[in-house]
C-alpha cells in the first residue's frame, strides 16, 4: 500500500510514523508513507497555498490549483489504477474501525490535510472521493487526524499483526478489552485474579470473554447493539443484567 499525505505543515507529520510498530511496517515494506509539501506544487513567486475567501470573512482558504496539481502528480507516480483521494475535514463522515478496514484494502490512498478555515469547494466537488472526520471536536488542521487514520489503517494490513492477534481482532473490535495483568502477583495489596495464574486456558478464555462483555455493558452498551454475539455470550449478558 502507498499512502501520500498532502499538507502545508509536513513537520507535524514527521514524528508519528518514525517510531514503534508503524515504523516497523514501513521498514518491512508493508506500506510506503510519503509526505508531500503542498507548497512544492505552487507556481507563483510567493508559493501561495491559501487565499482570502470570496465574500469576505475570517481565515484563509486552501487554493485549488496546488491541490489539483499535487493529486494529479501523485496519481501518475503511483501507477495505481485505483487511488482513493480523502479529505480530512470536520465535515466528513465519522471515522471508525469499519472505515479503517475498508481503507486497508486500497492500494493507494491520497490524504489531503485540510485546514480548519477550509478548502476551496471545487476541491470537494471535483478532486475528492471521500471526506473523513475523526470525531466531533475541532482541530486546527487535518494533520493529526491523518496520523490517527494512518495508524488505524496500517495496523490492519496483512502481515502487520501476528496471526493470533488478527484472529482475535474481529471479536475484540466489537467489544472492549478485558483487564490485563503482568508481574508482580500482588501490587500494593491488589492481587492478580487467580484464574489467570491457573494455567487452565479454557477457564482463562471464558473469564476474559466474560470480563469483556461485562465491561462493554457497563461502559459502552451502544457497542453491544452492533456486536454479533454467540448464544452463550448473549446468555451471559442476560445473566449479568439480571444480577444488576
Ligand atoms: Cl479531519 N479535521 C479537523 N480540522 N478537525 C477535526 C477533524 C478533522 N476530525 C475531527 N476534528
Amino acid at each position: 500500500m502507498k499512502i501520500d499525505l498532502i499538507t502545508i505543515f509536513p513537520g507535524i507529520l514527521d514524528g508519528p510514523f518514525k517510531e514503534s510498530m508503524i515504523r516497523r511496517a514501513i521498514d518491512q515494506g508493508l506500506v510506503n508513507i510519503n509526505l508531500v509539501d503542498l507548497r512544492s506544487f505552487t507556481t507563483d513567486r510567493h508559493r501561495q497555498v491559501d487565499d482570502a475567501p470570496y465574500g469576505g470573512g475570517y481565515g484563509m482558504i486552501l487554493k485549488p490549483e496546488p491541490l489539483f496539481a499535487a493529486v494529479k502528480h501523485l496519481k501518475t507516480c503511483s501507477g495505481s489504477k485505483h487511488s482513493r483521494v480523502v479529505l480530512l475535514t470536520p465535515q466528513g463522515r465519522k471515522f471508525n474501525q469499519q472505515t479503517a478496514r475498508e481503507l486497508s484494502a486500497m492500494d493507494h490512498i491520497i490524504l489531503i490535510c485540510g485546514r480548519y478555515e477550509g478548502v476551496d469547494e471545487r476541491v470537494r466537488i471535483a478532486l475528492v472521493d471521500d471526506e473523513i472526520s475523526i470525531g466531533d471536536y475541532v482541530l486546527t488542521g487535518g494533520e493529526l487526524a491523518a496520523a490517527v487514520l494512518v495508524d488505524a489503517v496500517v495496523r490492519l494490513l496483512p502481515g502487520f499483526l501476528a496471526e493470533e492477534a488478527s484472529a482475535r481482532e474481529s471479536f475484540s473490535e466489537q467489544l472492549l478489552e478485558h483487564p490485563h495483568y503482568t508481574r508482580p502477583p500482588v501490587f500494593k495489596g491488589m492481587e492478580v485474579p487467580a484464574v489467570l495464574m491457573s494455567g487452565n486456558h479454557a477457564d482463562i478464555d471464558r473469564w476474559r470473554k466474560e470480563q469483556s462483555l461485562k465491561r462493554t455493558m457497563e461502559r459502552r452498551p451502544d457497542l453491544l447493539e452492533e456486536a454479533d454475539l454467540m448464544p452463550e455470550e448473549k446468555a451471559y449478558l442476560n445473566q449479568i443484567k439480571k444480577q444488576s
